[in-house]
């Protein structure tokens, strides 16, 4: 049985960012010219200067692949979240239960890194990032952001489909549920000392959703290798989903029959379900979830059912009304 601690996270927003460092943050961002208008107006091409951006992914041996042709299908309707400000408010209980583990996350090794594929699948196999890289194809999407927590972001994440993944490995017909694993090593991720927490992080999705066409594999993010603390070397985006579900650093995608049990099921079923679909009507047992903050600006806005992408993914949930959908 796990302690139940009082996460970071579910902290409303105003608790778990001072206001200050809000202010500073705008502050920062003056000083360099840039509002979050001024970053869409400008794109992401200056994103390499910024402070945020100092500690992303230097040195990657992918960086070449960078930046990728953007998918203009996939547009945010808001602009794009500065960089400086996405790279230093993350969530990543690997390096610590609160926002600022940009610095820590840099302790994570991300080569060697393998991708292990196995469970009820005819194309079992174990692949060097650098070679999966090689294989998918590689674009630019810009998603919206929806953390459990009310804040929200946009990103341009670089990656690939996961449905291209899933036809690599060519799932039996047997296999209903994708669970993914993320990697466990106390020695360089602090946060896995803790053992209170159910150690590795994991999720899953159902084959459906996996191949649904907005679910995405995340390579990359601002054009660059996506820095550390964002979940480097592959982390899912599943932006129809509180973001719990976007798992970072994933080690391991199993194919099985039967529903996983994510990471924060175990700890608090009843707060944090398998589905998490985005839903402003139903709120989590301690907050509302009818609004969420924009963290570039602090303006509140009202959330949309599965974060606005209903004309995608509706339709895998016809039948399962009777199921926690939205938790
Ligand atoms: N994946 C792992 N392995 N560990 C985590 O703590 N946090 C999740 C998700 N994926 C988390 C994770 C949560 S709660 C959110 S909101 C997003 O990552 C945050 O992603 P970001 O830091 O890029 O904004």
């Amino acid at each position: 049985m796990h302690i139940l601690r009082k996460r970071g996270w579910e902290l409303p927003e105003a608790a778990a960012t001072p206001e200050a460092v809000f202010l500073n943050r705008r502050q920062l961002l003056a000083g360099f010219g840039l509002t979050a208008g001024g970053m869409a107006a400008g794109g992401i091409a200056g994103s390499a200067l910024l402070p945020g951006g100092a500690l992303a992914a230097e040195g990657d041996p992918s960086a070449g692949l960078y930046p990728v042709p953007r998918n203009e299908a996939y547009q945010p309707g808001r602009p794009l979240t500065p960089e400086a400000i996405t790279s230093t408010y993350n969530n990543f209980y690997e390096f610590g239960s609160h926002k600022q583990i940009a610095s820590a996350a840099q302790a994570l090794k991300i080569r060697p890194w393998e991708l292990r594929i196995d469970g009820l699948c005819d194309n079992p196999q174990t692949i060097a990032i650098d070679d999966l890289l090689k294989k998918m194809p590689l674009e630019e999407r810009l998603y919206r952001h929806r953390c459990v927590e009310a804040w929200s972001m946009a990103v341009p994440w670089s990656g690939f489909p996961l449905a291209e993944l899933v036809r690599l490995a060519a799932p039996t017909s047997d296999a209903k549920y994708l669970r993914m694993e993320t990697f466990l090593d106390p020695d360089v991720a602090t946060g896995q000392r803790a053992s209170w927490y159910p150690w590795p992080y994991v999720e899953g999705l159902t084959l459906a959703e996996a191949t649904n066409e907005l679910a995405f594999i995340a390579t990359g993010v601002y054009g660059k290798p996506l820095a550390k603390q964002f979940g480097a070397p592959l982390r899912l985006a599943v932006p129809w989903k509180y973001g719990f579900k976007s798992i970072k650093s994933i080690v391991r995608i199993s194919f099985t029959d039967m529903r996983p049990v994510s990471f924060w099921e175990q700890i608090a079923a009843s707060e944090y379900g398998f589905w998490a679909n985005v839903n402003p009507d139903v709120p989590h047992p301690r907050w509302s979830q009818a609004s969420e903050r924009l963290l570039a600006t602090g303006e509140r806005i009202p959330t949309q059912l599965f974060n606005g992408y209903g004309e995608q993914v509706a339709g895998l949930y016809t039948g399962l009304e009777g199921e926690a959908l939205y938790m």
